[in-house]
């Protein structure tokens, strides 16, 4: 299964930095041709990092988008508004959108749904919090946010989703779930889309890992079995490391 590996660029990066960043990137495209990447930037640098991408593989996602199509909603931008711009992917339930920003299962599931009726792919986010592992409650937790978002859609408009099991206490911490625990968790989320959404669904899901992946460690996730990307945050902020941290994961894929 092809790898998918996403910089998340969060809240970072001016169109200007966006596109300095593209431009180097794309210089190290060499070095891992055979892994599906993205990028995705604040919706100020989509078009400044979509102008610089052109002629490169490199897509481009969103990192959150409405649930509605257009209307009287401030501040919030419409999935036409990203695939004006060749977006491809958005990223949907993001751990800092449910904590910080109040998102739940049910506005996770609107947006869902919103995108795969405009033809985005959801990369949909899914994790426990470092309570809620302790207590022993990470696969139930994984269970309901994939029910929530998934349950009851049409079998043929779940294909091609891709998940990313992103642990809220392995984010921006340096410390990063183990490889076993990854693809255990991995290999749950793709049981449950199986169940939800068909087998053909649950094939051709994609599990990233996210949470402190860096150039050193992402091979030890890539290279088992139900692991199939990675979301990638502070290692994904400079071309160089981000290139180093791609390269490292085509490696372990040709082996
Ligand atoms: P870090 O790679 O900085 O831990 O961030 C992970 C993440 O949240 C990607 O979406």
């Amino acid at each position: 299964m092809k790898l998918i590996i996403a910089a998340n660029w969060k809240m970072h990066k001016t169109a200007a930095e966006a596109a300095s960043f593209c431009n180097q990137l794309i210089l190290q495209e060499k070095k891992f041709t055979g892994v599906e990447v993205l990028v995705c930037p604040p919706f100020t640098a989509l078009a400044a990092t979509a102008a610089a991408l052109e002629g490169s593989a490199v897509k481009l996602g969103a990192q959150n988008m409405s649930w509605e199509e257009k209307g009287a909603y401030t501040g919030e931008i419409a999935p036409r508004m990203l695939k004006e711009f060749g977006v491809s992917h958005v990223i949907l339930g993001h751990s800092e959108r449910r904590h910080i920003f109040g998102e739940d299962d049910t506005v996770i599931r609107k947006k869902l749904e919103r995108a795969l009726q405009e033809g985005l792919t959801p990369i949909l986010c899914i994790g426990e919090t470092e309570a809620e592992r302790s207590a022993g409650k990470t696969e139930s937790v994984l269970e309901r946010q994939l029910r929530a978002a998934l349950e009851g859609l049409a079998p043929e408009s779940a294909g091609g989703l891709v998940v990313a099991y992103e642990p809220v206490w392995a984010i921006g911490t340096g410390q990063a779930a183990s490889p076993d625990d990854a693809a255990a968790a991995a290999a749950l989320a793709r049981a449950v889309v199986g169940k939800l959404c068909g087998p053909e669904a649950g094939s051709t899901l994609r599990v990233q890992y996210g949470g402190s992946v860096n150039a050193d460690n992402i091979g030890s996730f890539v290279s088992l079995d139900p692991v199939n990307g990675a979301l990638v945050g502070g290692a994904g902020l400079e071309p160089d490391s981000f290139a180093a941290l791609l390269a490292a994961a085509a490696e372990t894929a040709e082996r």
